[in-house]
């Protein structure tokens, strides 16, 4: 008999405990500890350690079209696109008329036949050519002010033409005045074998970045999840697909992110993308451009190298960068410095660099294999 009242007392025991415990943290789901006192109770790291048990607290409500563009950005991005024979960069020239580097582009891609295809996008007039990769590759275009949505209609235009050809994989967006800094099989396995897209985007807190944004965006863009970026990018294919997909945002930077927004200024093409990207796919784009620009003279316009700058050293300067660096616009000009790294692995940052005048086009075939040939060491 003693025997059996000892066993039972035990657990009778243990289960008051429970009981104790579990009223204790019921109490504290239904009455949250709002000191930092109470916090410690419970997790070591205060407050927010505790409240990663509770709900979190309810989001901001989705309209229509935010779940309706969600759900068709978030299906295309999981699925991955048909896997054809022939993978082919596409590239995007972007151009009010002359492309003054088609014969370097020609050396370029000379001997690579059927890994690309070229896309001329001509605003103002049409490009005399050169070169047989550029002949009868204009698309129909449309007029481009600088700085206004028309640009970014550009660049839909140009993919949108692009994916036409299922072959196409990665897209890269090239101006008149951009060069290539290394051969092609370089760039072909840089941009191909990419995990992600490289679109520039960084967060500027200052008057040339989140002091563009209007408050006309809200609910859907918030002045938090407002960026910026070169307009250089170059996407994989269902990035391409989506930046199509997507009038929502789209329809907000049109309306709400233009030259005298406000009193402001605001350039869709610095804004739209990086922001868009930034907000649906974040890990999806490495947040630098690999298209190169010497701003560091701190001027309006970045650097125009002339054919007294072109030099063997120069290029391979360029080429041997391995940061990307990203300098905000308020008074303290904060400089953000990040590695470039490819598929989680340092590698240096760029491909392509611009802004080169016409002047430096025989210097630059010169030296084309030069500074192309890398030497590792
Ligand atoms: C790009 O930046 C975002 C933050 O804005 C980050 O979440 C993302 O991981 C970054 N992408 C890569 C590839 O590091
Ligand atoms: C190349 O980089 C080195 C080291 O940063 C610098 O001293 C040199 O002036 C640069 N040359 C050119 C042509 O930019
Ligand atoms: C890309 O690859 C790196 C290294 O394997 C990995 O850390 C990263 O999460 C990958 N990113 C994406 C978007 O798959
Ligand atoms: C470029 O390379 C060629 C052949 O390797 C060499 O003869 C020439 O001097 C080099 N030019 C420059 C500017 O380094």
């Amino acid at each position: 008999m003693a025997r059996h009242r000892a066993q039972l007392k035990k657990p009778t025991w243990i289960m008051v405990l429970l009981s104790l415990v579990c009223i204790f943290l019921i109490c504290a789901y239904v009455y949250p500890p709002h000191n930092t006192a109470a916090c410690y109770v419970f997790s070591s790291n205060g407050c927010n350690g505790f409240s990663k048990w509770l709900p979190p607290s309810p989001a901001r409500e989705f309209t229509d079209e935010e779940i309706a563009s969600h759900v068709v950005i978030r299906d295309i991005l999981s699925t991955p696109p048909c896997q054809t024979k022939n993978p082919k960069l596409a590239f995007l020239f972007l151009t009010p008329g002359a492309l003054p580097f088609e014969r370097l582009w020609d050396k370029f891609f000379h001997g690579h036949e059927g890994r690309f295809s070229v896309y001329v996008h001509a605003s103002k007039d049409k490009p005399l050519h050169f070169s047989r990769y550029f002949i009868n590759r204009e698309i129909r275009s449309d007029k481009v002010v600088w700085g206004k949505i028309s640009m970014v209609d550009a660049e839909r235009r140009l993919l949108a033409n692009a994916l036409k050809d299922p072959d196409n994989q990665h897209f890269v967006l090239l101006s008149d005045s951009c060069i290539p800094l290394h051969d092609f099989d370089y760039v072909y396995n840089y941009l191909m074998y990419s995990n992600t897209s490289f679109v520039d985007c960084f967060e500027d807190p200052g008057p040339h970045g989140s002091g563009r944004f209007s408050e006309h965006m809200l609910p859907e863009v918030e002045k938090s999840d407002f960026r910026k970026g070169a307009q250089w990018f170059t996407l994989k294919r269902q990035h391409a697909l989506v930046v199509l997909a997507d009038s929502l945002y789209y329809s907000k930077f049109r309306d709400y992110c233009k030259p005298g927004m406000d009193g402001r200024n605001c350039y869709s093409d610095e804004h739209y993308l990086p922001t868009f990207f930034s907000m649906l796919d974040p890990a999806g784009i490495a947040n630098w451009s690999v298209t190169h620009v010497d701003w560091s003279e701190g001027k309006w316009h970045p650097k125009s190298y002339t054919a007294q700058d072109i030099t063997v050293e120069l290029l391979k300067n360029i080429t041997s960068i391995g940061e990307s660096v990203h300098v905000t616009s308020e008074e303290k000009k904060e400089i953000q410095v990040r590695a470039c790294l490819w598929n989680g692995r340092p590698r240096p940052c760029y491909l392509f660099a611009r802004k080169f005048l016409p002047e430096t086009l025989d210097k630059l075939i010169q030296i084309f294999s030069n500074y192309t040939t890398i030497r590792i060491g």
